[in-house]
């Protein structure tokens, strides 16, 4: 049965190196007969989340911005691809805003499998665990049956392209192309 399967890029640079391992996830998911949708963060106005509370009760946000769009998209995909670089150490403030204005509806965000992409200038792997750690306190502690099927790690890009001539270019493109 073909997927849903909705890629969230959080880098500021279009272009850059997340969002190149998300293209060719991408190119994989959609390889497999998948329908792929790319949403870029920085092409829509996302507001901080104020912390009002309004959307405990009433299940919507009071801000009236692109995040509403984008949540729907959540809660009626069947796999999410979070995409983020690593600023100091953690997820970038891009895709921090944006899960935070998941809370109106974040426990409609259920029974999804979930892939990460980080890329980072640091060539360690394990420089990206509080990043993945971060995901891992939306999909494993808030989410409800949340499964998370995957991570591309892009070590040792820091300039715009240096990800082309990594392997996880290729385990991108894989790890779409997989999707079952
Ligand atoms: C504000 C900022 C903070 C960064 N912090 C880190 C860091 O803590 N560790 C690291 O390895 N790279 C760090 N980098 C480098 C980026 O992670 C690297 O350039 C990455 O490839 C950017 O991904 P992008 O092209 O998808 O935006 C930082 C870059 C910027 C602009």
């Amino acid at each position: 049965m073909s997927k849903n399967v909705l890629v969230i890029s959080a880098s500021p640079r279009k272009g850059g190196n997340s969002d190149t391992l998300c293209d060719e996830f991408v190119r994989g998911t959609q390889e497999s007969g998948h329908h792929a949708e790319k949403t870029f963060l920085r092409d829509h106005q996302i507001n901080y989340c104020t912390g009002c509370g309004v959307c405990n009760t009433t299940h919507q946000c009071v801000q009236k911005d692109d995040m509403a769009k984008i949540l729907d998209k959540m809660v009626h995909a069947d796999a999410i691809v979070l995409a983020t670089p690593v600023y100091f150490y953690t997820m970038d403030g891009q895709m921090k805003t944006m899960i935070d204005r998941t809370v109106p509806r974040y426990l409609e965000i259920a029974d999804k499998d979930f892939y990460f992409i980080v890329a980072a200038a640091d060539t360690e792997q394990a420089a990206m665990e509080r990043t993945i750690s971060g995901f891992r306190g939306l999909t494993e502690d808030c989410l409800p049956n949340a499964h998370e099927k995957g991570i591309v790690y892009g070590t040792g890009a820091w300039q715009v392209g240096e990800i082309k001539s990594s392997p996880a270019m290729q385990q991108a493109y894989e790890m779409g192309r997989a999707i079952v």
